[in-house]
C-alpha cells in the first residue's frame, strides 16, 4: 500500500484521515497514516490549543490541518476583518428563517431560551476566518500539510505556505474544479465522490477519480468518499490514486469524541440513511437524513440560505444539541457518507488501519489469482 506520497510525507501507509477529534489525528499518525485535523469549528485561541495538544501527544509523527475557503461565499467580495463581515452578515439573516429553526427545535423538546439572535456565529469558512488559523497552523512544524475545502485557496496563501515548506491539498468534485487547484500549483488534488461525508459534488466516486486523475496527472490524487475498507483503498489505488482521504470511519472509532449514542445510530443506518442537503451550511453536504434536513425541503417552509448565512441559523442547532446529543439526534447536524452503511462496531483507530491494510492485501491478491488463473 505504500506509494511515493507515503515517502514524500514520511508516512507508512497512505491513509488520511479528517476528523475535528485531536484524539484520532493523533491515533491515525501514531498508526503509520495521517491525520488532518479539521479547524472550521475552532477559534484561533481553541485551535491553538488543540495544537499544542496534538505536539505534545503525536511523538515524531506530521499530521496536516484542513481550513475551509469556499470559492464563493456571501460577502466574499467585502473585504472585511471576520468582526466587520460577521456583523454585516448577522443584518442579513432573515428573522423568518430564525423563529423557524427555533420552534424546530423546540417542537423537538430542545430548550432554546438561551439562545441569542444577536450571537450567531461566523464559523471559520471564509478567508477573514481562516487566514488566522493557518497562521497558527504554521507555526507548529509538525504539521506538513495544508488542506482546504469547497476551493482553491487564494494565491497568497498557497505561495505563503509553501515558503514555509509545507504541501498544500484541495478537495474537488470535478475535474474542471481540479484543474484550478492544479493550476494554482496546489500539491495534492483530493477527489471526493458525492458519496462522502460533509461537502459533496454530484459525482460518484468510482467515475470522478479516474478522470481526476487524469486530469492532474503526474500531480497526486486521493480519492476520497465511501472508503471504509481496504478494498476500498485497493480500488482507489487500482485508478491511479496515491491514496485514501477518509472522514466518516473515524466517527467510529473508540478515539472519537462522539458518544456511544449516536455511534449506535451510525450502526444502525444504511447506506440509504444519507441525504445531500444545504440545510446546515448553505452549500450540499451529505448527513444522516432526520426532521431538520426533511423540514428545510418541505415546500412551503423557507429555503435555506447561502454560505455562511445558513449556518448562522444552524449554529444554534448545532450549539443546543451538542449540549444533549443523545437527545437531539433528528434536528443535528451529523455529517456522514454513504459509506455509514458497512459500519457495524466502534474499534481502536490502529484496528482501522491495521483492518484496511489486511483488506488492502487481500483484495491484490484476489487480483494476483485472477491473474494466475487466467495465465494458466
Ligand atoms: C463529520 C464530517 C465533517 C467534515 N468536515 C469537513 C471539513 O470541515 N473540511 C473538509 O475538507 N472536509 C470535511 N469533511 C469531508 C472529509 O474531509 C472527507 O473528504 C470525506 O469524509 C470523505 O468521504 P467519506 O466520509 O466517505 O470517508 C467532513 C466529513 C465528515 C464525515
Amino acid at each position: 500500500m505504500h506509494t511515493a506520497l507515503c515517502d514524500q510525507l514520511g508516512i507508512d501507509v497512505p491513509i488520511f484521515a479528517f476528523t475535528h477529534c485531536r484524539d484520532v489525528v493523533v491515533a491515525v499518525s501514531r498508526a503509520g497514516g495521517f491525520g488532518v485535523l479539521g479547524a472550521v469549528g475552532f477559534t484561533p485561541e481553541q485551535l491553538e490549543i488543540e495544537l499544542n495538544w496534538i505536539d505534545e501527544h503525536i511523538g515524531d509523527h506530521p499530521y496536516g490541518v484542513d481550513i475551509v475557503i469556499p470559492n464563493k461565499y456571501e460577502g466574499m467580495d467585502a473585504n472585511m476583518s471576520a468582526d466587520e463581515l460577521k456583523s454585516t452578515l448577522n443584518a442579513l439573516v432573515p428573522q423568518e428563517h430564525l423563529d423557524f429553526a427555533k420552534k424546530l427545535l423546540a417542537d423537538h423538546g430542545v430548550p432554546t431560551g438561551d439562545l441569542d439572535d444577536n450571537a450567531l456565529q461566523l464559523l471559520g469558512w471564509t478567508e477573514a476566518t481562516a487566514t488566522p488559523q493557518v497562521e497558527i497552523a504554521l507555526q507548529h512544524p509538525k504539521v506538513t500539510l495544508i488542506a482546504n475545502a469547497l476551493g482553491t485557496p487564494p494565491a497568497d496563501m498557497i505561495k505563503h505556505i509553501h515558503e514555509s515548506g509545507r504541501k498544500v491539498a484541495a478537495l474537488c468534485g470535478s475535474p474542471a474544479q481540479a484543474r484550478k487547484h492544479a493550476e494554482a500549483d496546489v500539491d495534492i488534488i483530493i477527489a471526493q465522490g458525492g458519496e462522502g461525508g460533509g461537502h459533496c459534488g454530484e459525482v460518484g466516486s468510482i467515475v470522478l477519480w479516474p478522470q481526476v486523475v487524469k486530469e492532474v496527472a503526474p500531480r497526486p490524487v486521493l480519492a476520497a468518499g465511501g472508503i471504509g475498507s481496504g478494498y476500498q483503498i485497493a480500488a482507489a489505488l487500482a485508478m491511479g490514486a496515491q491514496g485514501a482521504w477518509t472522514g466518516s470511519q473515524w466517527l467510529m472509532v473508540e478515539e472519537a469524541e462522539n458518544t456511544p449514542v449516536q455511534q449506535a445510530t451510525y450502526a444502525k443506518a444504511t447506506s440509504r440513511d444519507t441525504v445531500r442537503s444545504r440545510s446546515f451550511t448553505g452549500k450540499p453536504c451529505r448527513m444522516l437524513r432526520n426532521d431538520w434536513t426533511d423540514a428545510w425541503q418541505t415546500a412551503g417552509n423557507p429555503e435555506p440560505l447561502g454560505m455562511p448565512l445558513q449556518y448562522m441559523v444552524s449554529g444554534m442547532a448545532v450549539a443546543a444539541t451538542h449540549k444533549y446529543p443523545d437527545q437531539t439526534i433528528d434536528v443535528a447536524f451529523n455529517p456522514i457518507g454513504q459509506v455509514v452503511g458497512q459500519f457495524t462496531k466502534v474499534e481502536k483507530t490502529s484496528t482501522v488501519i491495521e483492518r484496511w491494510v489486511q483488506e488492502y492485501l487481500e483484495a491484490t491478491s484476489t487480483l494476483n489469482e485472477i491473474n494466475e488463473a487466467a495465465s494458466v
